[in-house]
């Protein structure tokens, strides 16, 4: 089943959204801390005039790590190359990309949790020397041929920062991990939006699409397309409170963002009475496979407390029962 809330599923609208990226800080909203830390270390190796210190970021998909990737390259004045690491296949498809970029560019490898062993293996002397030690042929006759690497910056993205192995992860000299946006910053990021589509959103209609989207702008951003095309076939000058509200009921996102597949979960760990599931109990019950749970489902129903993961296993938390009306197990049960 396709998911309005599903992140991952809709790479035409994905390309489509690159003409609502922000070109610069003040249009680039929330994840404040690293935005102000970025400005420092952009603004140093600028001074310096060397490349950007490799960059990895973490989090749950849909936050703006490729959003962001892009708006340092904009700022640092340098062009970027992007891939996603099972694209890498072998060692020869690395050495086409880096023997591609020039000085001070930026590669975007996305996913970079799923790299194969073996091209990790090549990426930490591009790292760390700029140099690309490749083996070719077998046996006897196999012979290291060493490649000189122009300067340049790698920005890893990843949902599973804990799947990194410990010498790639040393190999970032920053590491980043993006949080939800509250309802106020998504806010903001739909009504600028909004602007660039020409199709003005009255306030609280952007606060009601922000409110639902799961604290993810890629969401947000997806909802406010929907929500445009009904205030369209309605004839409407502008995105009205009644037709967002119409639109997001339609599209079967509640009040608070979640979706059918979160309540499923919810209801499987309320059905639980506050057992703890593990997550193969989950992933079977749901026909889900356990990473698209932890990455996607859990992260924001466990940033707002609506679920819990302990030692054995996860619980649904009071507030996950009040939302549903339904009275908590007894004292002592529930975490
Ligand atoms: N698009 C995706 N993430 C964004 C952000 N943080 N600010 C503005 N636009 C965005």
């Amino acid at each position: 089943m396709e998911r309005i809330v599903d992140i991952e599923k809709f790479d035409a609208e994905y390309t489509e959204e690159v003409s609502l990226r922000p070109t610069s800080w003040d249009e680039y909203i929330g994840q404040e801390q690293i935005k102000k830390n970025l400005k420092v270390f952009i603004e140093a190796s600028r001074k310096r005039e060397e490349a950007l210190d490799h960059i990895l970021f973490f989090g749950p998909p849909g936050l703006g790590k490729t959003t962001i990737s892009n708006l340092i390259a904009v700022q640092m004045n340098a062009q970027i190359k992007t891939t996603a690491a099972p694209m890498i296949e072998k060692s020869g498809d690395l050495a086409a990309i880096l023997t591609n970029i020039e000085e001070g560019d930026i590669l975007f490898i996305d996913e970079i949790h799923r790299m194969s062993p073996a091209i990790e293996e090549i990426l930490y002397s591009a790292m760390e020397d700029f140099r690309l030690d490749i083996i070719i042929g077998s046996g006897p006759a196999a012979q290291t041929v060493r490649i000189d690497l122009p300067r340049f910056t790698l920005i890893g993205a990843t949902t599973r920062a804990g799947m990194l192995s410990q010498p790639l992860r040393e190999r970032f000299g920053m590491h980043f991990r993006m949080q939800f946006y509250s309802a106020k910053e998504l806010g903001e990021i739909v009504r600028l939006a909004s602007i660039k589509l020409n199709k003005i959103t009255v306030d609280k209609a952007s606060y009601e699409i922000a409110k639902r989207s799961r604290g993810t702008p890629r969401l947000a951003l997806r909802l406010l397309r929907r929500v445009r095309d009904f205030s369209e076939v309605a004839n409407e000058h502008e995105i009205n409170m009644k037709t967002t509200k119409y639109g997001l009921d339609q599209l079967g996102v509640n009040d608070l963002g979640f979706d059918e597949e979160d309540i499923r979960l919810l209801e499987l760990l309320i059905s639980a009475k506050g057992r703890p599931m593990g997550l193969s109990t989950i992933a079977a019950a749901l026909s889900e496979d356990e990473g698209t749970i932890e990455d996607v489902l859990e992260p924001y129903l466990l940033a707002n407390g609506y679920i819990e993961r302990t030692a054995r296993g996860r619980v649904a938390t009071e507030k996950s029962y009040i939302h549903f009306r339904l009275s908590p197990p007894q004292t002592g049960t529930l975490l």
